[in-house]
């Protein structure tokens, strides 16, 4: 069984119908990249996984849970973390007090713990942690953002747009971090601009377009598909 299925959803805004029947899964320890133009649904998509919107037909599950109708604060506890692709840190609040407030939903574990891990990963961050979030660059705001996400240990992580606005530089430096979580286990679903580069280091993809599946494959197929890189990769 995967451990993220998106069975056939249609849903948007209100009476907007932006997803059309799409269907995708993750695995347990994956990672997905999602591609597509500007104003294909990607965004939508994650929102609507995380519980912040929901499907007017079809199903999603997440770890054995028919999720359709929970609202993001119970998906949170089956462990799924969602990083937006806009407004995603407490710009007043400092790293550390950021990390914390990722932390919200933790039952009984232990933060210093978790704050740990989570600087273990993002050693910077503990340089910079009483530092106020909005002080920090593009590149290291997105770490904030996502080491707030990982306070909480998830099975999946979703990221809308990790790199944007980012210089190429920072962009490799985000792309290795995403691989190192991925290697602890964690499963990720991305969407992504630089569609190349996160096709490459994806198990699989999945290209969106007005709100439908247009191809899926491993990152390397989609990457060599002509079609896909003429109409979607820019050729
Ligand atoms: N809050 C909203 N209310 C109504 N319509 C919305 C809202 N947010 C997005 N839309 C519409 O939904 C469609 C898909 O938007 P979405 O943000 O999912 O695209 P996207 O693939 O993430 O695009 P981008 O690459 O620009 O981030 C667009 O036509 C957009 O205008
Ligand atoms: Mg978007």
């Amino acid at each position: 069984m995967p451990l993220l299925e998106v069975d056939r959803v249609t849903g948007g805004y209100g009476d907007s119908e932006i997803l059309r029947r799409l269907s995708m899964v993750v695995d347990a320890h994956e990672i997905v990249a999602i591609i597509g133009p500007n104003g294909a649904g990607k965004s939508t998509l994650m929102k609507t996984v995380f519980g912040l919107l929901h499907p007017r037909e079809g199903r999603i599950t997440f770890d054995g849970h028919d999720i359709s109708s929970f609202a993001a604060h119970q998906i949170v506890k089956l462990g799924m973390c969602y990083v937006p692709q806009v407004a995603n840190v407490f710009t007043t609040l400092t790293v550390e007090e950021n990390l914390e407030m990722g932390a919200f939903a933790l039952a009984d574990g232990n933060l210093d713990t978790c704050k740990q891990r989570v600087y273990d990963m993002f050693p910077k961050l503990k340089q910079r942690r009483r530092q106020a979030a909005g002080k920090m660059s593009g590149g290291e705001r997105q770490m904030v953002a996502m080491g707030s996400a990982l306070m909480l240990d998830p099975k999946l992580l979703l990221l809308d747009e990790p790199t944007a606005a980012l210089s190429p530089k920072l962009v490799d430096e985000i792309f290795e971090r995403i691989a190192r979580i991925n290697e602890t286990g964690i499963a990720i679903m991305m969407v992504e601009q630089n569609a190349r580069q996160s096709l490459r280091m994806a198990h699989r993809g999945y290209v969106l377009a007005n709100g439908e599946n247009r191809q899926q494959g491993t990152g390397r197929e989609l990457l060599e598909d002509p079609n896909v890189g003429r109409l979607y990769l820019g050729g």
